[in-house]
């Protein structure tokens, strides 16, 4: 008998990460699956060996006793979903964004915390070990005083990605590059650097046929004084290039790259660590841009759920990479420099 059962929802291309990552944690499974495509549902239930599939969300939730949801579905439904199943009393795990407008977000947030469960979000980049080895460097203060981040996410997305469904790169259930394919860029910056005050961008749809944007570039200034910028196409030619971020600072310079933050470029300290005996340890080869982090992100749902640590990512951890990317889509649209928090 395993002690957290969960059901998942959105059997479509993240949701393998979802079944495999479970599949591995000796104390967690999923004991049904739901897409509203029933086909889907059935083929994940039994490439997974999952007991039971469904094709209406409602119906999962009132049939089966479970302790949490994974929510796999377009970015745009994961707050009523979330809210639906916090007021029956199970705890969500939401994949990213946790909603594409900040008044969901907080109202899946406040049914989170009245229901008193958890609610988690997926930032599993966090926990490559690049990132992780680039946290403790900040932590330690080894670059002195921080200048300077940038970012790029250059990646590929043709035609072909978006007429997959018909959710992606429209305003109501997805965004554009910077809400899905950069939102994880926007959260490492955020985790490493700190909070906003402002943002100052330019966004444009330039080639792909959807509402939202498929190419844009924003400035940050943090609240401690650092500049940051971030550069986001999906446009690149012929296929992803890059998604790096590169620290510059007073006593250190760093640059994690490869396709995904997945390869240290340059680490270079003017004062010597153990941690830099890591450095090459550390790299490792993605077989998709989703990276590793999801089996690391689920340890801690499901360790956090035992009691036995706290949530890597909350809502409310969720909530501050959203609004900075709303802080980015206000910029470009207004042609003026956006303050946070946004009113
Ligand atoms: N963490 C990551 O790195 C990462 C990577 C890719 C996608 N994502 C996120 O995961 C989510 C899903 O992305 P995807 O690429 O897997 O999309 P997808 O379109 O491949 O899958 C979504 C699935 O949800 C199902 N669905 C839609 N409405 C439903 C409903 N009302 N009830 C039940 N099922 C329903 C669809 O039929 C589809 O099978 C998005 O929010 C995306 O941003 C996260």
């Amino acid at each position: 008998m395993k002690n957290i059962k969960f059901g998942l929802v959105g059997c479509g291309r993240i949701s393998k990460n979802h079944f495999k990552s479970i599949a591995e944690i000796p104390d967690a499974e999923i004991i049904a699956c739901c897409d509203k495509v029933e086909k889907r549902a059935v083929a994940s239930a039994k490439e997974y060996n999952i007991k039971k599939h469904y094709n209406n969300y409602t119906e999962m939730l009132e049939n089966e006793k479970l302790d949490g949801v994974l929510i796999c579905t377009p970015s745009g439904l994961h707050p009523a979903m979330g809210i639906e199943a916090a007021n029956k009393g199970y705890h969500v795990v939401t994949e990213k964004p946790m909603a594409i407008d900040l008044e969901s977000a907080d109202a899946l947030v406040k049914a989170c915390d009245d229901n008193d469960v958890r609610l988690f979000v997926v930032k599993q980049n966090r926990l490559n070990t690049t990132m992780q080895l680039l946290k403790k460097a900040i932590d330690k203060g080894r670059f002195g005083k921080i200048f300077m981040v940038q970012s790029n996410v250059m990646w590929q997305r043709p035609q072909d990605y978006y007429d997959l469904a018909k959710w992606r790169g429209t305003w109501e259930f997805d965004g554009g590059a910077f809400m899905n394919q950069a939102s994880h860029y926007i959260d490492s910056l955020y985790w490493m650097i700190g909070e906003v005050e402002s943002v100052m961008a330019e966004t444009a749809t330039m080639e792909r046929k959807i509402e939202a944007e498929d190419t844009g570039s924003a400035i940050l200034k943090f609240r401690n004084g650092v500049i940051g910028t971030i550069n986001v196409t999906m446009l690149t030619y012929p296929k992803n290039f890059e998604g790096s971020i590169t620290i510059l600072g007073e006593k250190g310079t760093v640059k994690i790259g490869g396709i995904a933050i997945n390869k240290i470029e340059k680490w270079e300290f003017s004062e010597y660590d153990d941690d830099d005996k890591l450095v090459e340890e550390s790299n490792y080869e993605p077989k998709s841009v989703y990276g590793f982090g999801h089996l690391p992100y689920y340890m801690n749902v499901v360790e956090s759920l035992l009691g036995e640590t706290e949530p890597e990512t909350d809502g409310r951890c969720g909530r501050k990479s959203l609004e900075i990317i709303k802080a980015i889509y206000e910029s470009a649209r207004l042609g003026k420099k956006i303050s946070l928090p946004l009113k």
